[in-house]
């Protein structure tokens, strides 16, 4: 079972993914976590190329290079782990490329970009993506003054970016209510988590057998 957090950055999803995890591990369920891009060591180098200020990429490279990063992660790990049964978090998956590179960078259009991240993930969909829906000035606030040097050549991109990909997380979220959750992301870290929490507990409830310790609820 594949769960996937999504947003901007500074949105939050990172604190939720982390007392998700701590959450399930607790209960008893066998948890695998990962980030993206990352996760095997070709898609960390990947990321490294990808998040440094000096690179020069152009767009479409851009999106090709997350999309390697991805392919790795899934050919090689994720659909290993997904076929035993382990549940999956990951901290963002293909909806990210769809909005930073199909939204923010107008790259190609997102019907499309979504076709293509399906054959990138070798048909790897998340069974639930929780979108922490916030504005850009409560996110800016939430990464607190960073300077220059402290944000990576995706977060040093400007307000005009931040609102397209904002705009594409939207739309995918219209397109897919089923698989997508719209979370409210200003409100207070303990209220988020108990929507996600619930959530998660029903989606436990739903879906097939997942791996457990032997100890699972
Ligand atoms: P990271 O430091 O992991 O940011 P965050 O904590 O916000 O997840 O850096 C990942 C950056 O790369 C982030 O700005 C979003 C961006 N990104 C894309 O543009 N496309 C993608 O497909 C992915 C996975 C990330």
């Amino acid at each position: 079972m594949i769960i996937s957090f999504e947003g901007i950055d500074g949105c939050g999803k990172s604190t939720q993914e982390k007392l998700l995890a701590e959450y399930l591990t607790k209960a008893g369920y066998v948890i695998r976590r990962v980030r993206e891009p990352g996760g095997t060591s070709l898609s960390e180098q990947i990321r490294d190329m990808l998040l440094d200020r000096e690179s020069d990429i152009d767009p479409f490279t851009e999106m090709l290079l997350f999309s390697a990063a991805r392919a790795q992660l899934c050919r090689t790990v994720l659909s290993k782990w997904n076929s035993m049964g382990d549940i999956i978090l990951c901290d963002r998956f293909f909806d990210s490329t769809v909005a930073y590179q199909g939204g923010g960078r107008a790259l190609a259009d997102p019907e499309w970009l979504d076709r293509f991240q399906r054959k990138v993930t070798g048909g790897l969909v998340p069974d639930r993506t929780y979108y922490f829906r916030i504005d850009i000035k409560t996110a800016e606030v939430r990464k607190g003054g960073r300077s220059d040097s402290e944000t990576d050549r995706m977060e040093s991109e400007g307000e005009i970016f931040f609102r397209k990909v904002i705009d594409a997380y939207e739309s995918l979220a219209r397109r897919e209510p089923e698989r997508i959750l719209v979370v409210d992301a200003t409100r207070n870290v303990e209220s988020i988590f108990t929507v996600i929490r619930k959530d998660t507990d029903r989606l436990l409830s739903q879906i097939g057998p997942v791996n457990t310790n032997g100890s699972a609820l």
